[in-house]
């Protein structure tokens, strides 16, 4: 969407407050042991107290208020009272919602508790990436000059990128114009970010694989030669100078 007026604008900040306090609240709340329908529990709670709705299950009848993937799977987890949290596990949210016609959408991947299994420095790169990306953003830049740096900053650490998941444009929907914001240059995409649009950027930085694939749960994804990928997610209003970073409070920079 793009923002005309101040009641956007807030909308907007409303909504992002909902999923960014939330993906700190999960965050918080995550502990070896706890499955990861616990998890998503408490996330659907908080959601709920900020009259908040999720937004993968409103837009796609997604099986669960968060998505929670762990160690090979990339995205989409379905939270499940099966899968139990271990130490050093490398665990992605991802947090969207709806409020009151306003959707945003923030996501994160972290190691839980001591990071036994080296999942750290995967995390690191990719937070940077996100914050080099979105700090590189204002109207006029191209979507693909984005792509190409977070292509180009994943390299530099030793990493891929992964081709088929994508940041995409939001507001007064899940995914919608200036459609997918790709971790590559993608060089038949000319469009250019757009003052006061709202974009969701994130990254897919991956140790071995460049696809992801759906396994046949028919949500979870998983790389198409395995390993592991680190996300990190903020939804922003593009201006022309620094964009505002309407999911600041997640705190996946901190
Ligand atoms: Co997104
Ligand atoms: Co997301």
């Amino acid at each position: 969407m793009s923002i005309t007026k101040e009641a956007e604008l807030i909308g907007m900040q409303k909504a992002s407050e909902a999923v960014a306090h939330t993906l700190r609240e999960m965050r918080d709340f995550a502990r070896p042991g706890m499955t990861t329908k616990q998890l998503d529990d408490h996330g659907a709670k908080t959601l709920m107290d900020f009259g908040a709705k999720s937004a993968p299950y409103l837009a796609y009848g997604f099986p669960g208020w968060t998505c929670i993937s762990v160690n090979n799977e990339f995205c989409h987890g379905i939270p499940s009272d099966k899968r139990i949290l271990k130490e050093g596990d490398l665990v992605n949210i991802d947090v969207s919602a709806e409020l009151d016609g306003f959707w945003s959408d923030n996501g994160n991947s972290f190691v839980l508790g001591e990071d036994v299994n080296g999942h750290q420095k995967l995390v690191d790169a990719s937070k940077q990436i996100l914050y080099k990306a979105i700090h590189s953003i204002k109207g006029g830049v191209r979507l693909s000059d984005i792509g190409y740096l977070i292509e180009t900053e994943a390299k530099r650490h030793g990493y891929k990128v992964i081709k088929n998941l994508t940041g995409h444009g939001i507001g007064r929907s899940l995914h919608e114009e200036p459609g997918d914001i790709a971790n590559y240059r993608d060089r038949s995409n000319l469009t250019r970010f757009r003052k006061n649009s709202v974009v969701a950027i994130e990254t897919f930085i991956s140790t071995t694989s460049t696809y992801a694939e759906t396994l046949g749960d028919g949500w979870t994804m998983v790389g198409n030669r395995g390993g592991f990928m680190a996300q990190h997610e903020h939804t922003i209003v593009v201006t022309d100078r620094e964009p505002i970073i309407l999911t600041g409070m997640n705190g996946v920079w901190n």
